[in-house]
């Protein structure tokens, strides 16, 4: 069984492609997380968790599911991080969660994806022809991913130092408490009403008052409200319209193109 959660779909583009290779299921966590279903999901063959990498961690949103959901079957997991190039402790912090569950991680990876994150003051978003380049490159590592996990082999992943531990572990939490506000999101006379951006938010965290979105207090900067938006009505303060947004819809064709070859 493949569990992925995403907010502007790279990590559900892996997640599909693995599943497809793998001949398994493929199960989007949105609607467990809103709900905070951590009811019995199963799977007789090796769990694998595809997740993105938020502030060098997995999103702690999904680190809190994954503590709490209960996992029957197999006692092995794979997990696949989407990052946009660095995806610092996620790993060593899965191993811990999974061994306390009784499941043995036999295996981490990350692929290197179009970075989704405009408020981030330390990159731009990438030109259509760097992110394209990096979604070719992650798609070429999916056989070789797929096959390692059919054999039950490990994943090639990038050694986690000590120290990075050191500096993320207090780092993390004080990022997101100080940095994830919502006050700065904005709707346009685009807006429609039809309800999407809450219906992707993983924490719940929008509401519709008169057809238009309201943002709440907890959020987590996945983008998916941004992104998914059909009417493009949703701005963070002036960073979006200066920066722009990402969404791998923007390179479906390229993908289709890919899958062809
Ligand atoms: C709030 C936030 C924090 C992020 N932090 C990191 C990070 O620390 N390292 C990194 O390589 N990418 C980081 N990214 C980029 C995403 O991990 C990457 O673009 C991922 O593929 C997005 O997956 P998705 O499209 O499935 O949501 C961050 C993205 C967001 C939204
Ligand atoms: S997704 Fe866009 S169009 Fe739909 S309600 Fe939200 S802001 Fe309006
Ligand atoms: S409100 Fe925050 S957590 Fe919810 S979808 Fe938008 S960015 Fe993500």
């Amino acid at each position: 069984m493949i569990l992925y959660f995403t907010g502007t779909g790279n990590t559900e583009f892996i997640a599909k492609e693995i599943a497809s290779r793998l001949d398994d299921d493929c199960l989007n966590l949105l609607t467990r997380i809103r709900e905070k279903d951590y009811s019995a999901i199963r799977s007789d063959k090796p769990w694998v968790i595809c997740v993105p990498v938020y502030v060098c961690e997995m999103p702690r949103f999904f680190a809190e599911f994954l503590r709490n959901v209960r996992l029957e079957g197999s006692r092995e997991a794979y997990f696949i991080f989407s990052s946009g190039g660095y995806s610092g402790i996620s790993g060593s912090l899965a191993k811990g969660i999974m061994r306390r569950k009784g499941i043995t991680v036999k295996g981490y990876t990350d692929l290197s994806l179009p970075r989704n994150y405009p408020v981030s003051k330390l990159y731009k978003l990438l030109s259509d022809e760097d992110a394209r380049a990096r979604l070719a490159k992650a798609y070429g590592l999916l056989d070789g991913i797929a096959s390692s996990i059919r054999n039950g082999d490990k994943l090639n992943h990038r050694y986690v130092f000590l120290f990075e531990k050191a500096i993320t572990l207090p780092f993390n939490p004080v990022w997101c408490r100080l940095k994830f506000k919502a006050d700065d999101f904005k709707v346009n006379g685009n807006c429609v009403g039809c309800g999407l951006c809450e219906r992707v938010c993983p924490l719940v965290n929008i509401t519709l008052a008169d057809k238009k979105p309201v943002w709440g207090n907890n959020c987590t900067h996945c983008m998916a409200c941004v992104s998914n938006c059909p009417m493009d009505a949703i701005e963070y303060g002036d960073v979006t319209s200066q920066k722009g947004k990402y969404h791998i819809k923007y390179h479906k064709e390229y993908l289709d193109g890919l899958r062809k070859m």
